[in-house]
């Protein structure tokens, strides 16, 4: 599954996932890893800093632990979703010593197991033949409209957390900071658009063989509906079909083909 920041996709990808009974990975989350790792470290997506950039993923490892990224084995998942790290991210995917890192990854990941992936370039270049493709989309102001009720609960609960150790007054407004404005929220989502659709290495772009579905209506329980529904209805179509027994994963054996010998005998 791919498409812009905030169209929903990994709620959707979850849930998808819960009912077919396949694995989730968030690689979305595998890039804010590496940027936190860099903006930790104080590397720079540079030029003049590639030989760090180089040396820090050489050493680094990206995976997940019960549904948690981890970097380096250290579990980061509650500090990868600031706006710093989000922007971090957005920049340090289009470098290409990235990509190949992750991209490789992935691809381990997705071999050996049933998995749906969510990220910009999973069905142009991760998996070109992936059993089935989406693009999910929503409206800008949409997106952004969500996003902010996502900040907006971070920033409370922030607020009663410090409130709750006893900060008050001037003291309480500093560490909070500024609470999220929708104006910037999106400002931050076409930023991001624009840059992962117009880098020049696995730009966002959506498949030509993938199925668009846009969110901007419907709720969430309509959109993992419509996911559904395909691929569903895909899986009922193959059903229909007599059986080949040409590695279609099914367990007939070729002798037990109609018409065979042994079918006759039966
Ligand atoms: O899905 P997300 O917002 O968590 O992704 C963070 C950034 O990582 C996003 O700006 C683009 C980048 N990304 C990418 O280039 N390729 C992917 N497969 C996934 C994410």
């Amino acid at each position: 599954m791919d498409g812009p920041s905030g169209a929903g996709k990994s709620t959707i990808a979850k849930a998808v996932a819960d009912r077919l009974g396949y694995e989730y990975i968030d690689t979305g989350a595998m890039y804010r890893a590496v940027a936190y790792g860099m903006v930790r470290d104080g590397i720079t997506c540079e030029e003049s800093d590639r030989e760090r950039l180089a040396s820090f993923l050489g050493d680094a490892t990206v995976d997940f632990r019960e549904g948690h990224v981890c970097l380096n084995g250290e579990d980061i998942a509650d500090r990868i979703r600031t706006p710093e790290i989000s922007m971090m991210a957005s920049d340090c995917s289009a470098i290409g010593i990235v990509r190949e890192k992750l991209v490789a990854e992935q691809r381990l990941m997705g071999e050996t197991k049933n998995v749906i992936l969510d990220g910009r370039d999973i069905g142009t270049q991760v998996f070109p033949d992936a059993e089935f493709k989406f693009y999910l989309t929503a409206d800008a102001a949409e997106r952004a409209r969500r996003r902010l009720a996502d900040l907006e609960a971070a920033y409370e609960k922030k607020k009663a957390d410090l409130k709750a150790e006893g900060l008050k007054g001037k003291k309480l407004k500093s560490l909070l900071g500024p609470a999220p404005v929708f104006e910037d929220v999106l400002r931050d989502i076409e930023q991001r658009d624009w840059n992962d659709m117009h880098r020049d290495i696995s730009p966002l772009v959506q498949a030509e063989d993938a199925v668009l579905i846009d969110s901007t209506h419907s709720t969430i329980e309509e959109t993992v509906q419509a996911f559904l529904d395909v691929i569903l209805r895909a899986s009922d179509d193959a059903a229909a079909q007599p059986c080949c027994c040409g590695g279609c994963g099914c367990d007939c054996a070729p002798e037990n083909a109609p018409g065979t010998d042994k079918e006759a005998a039966e």
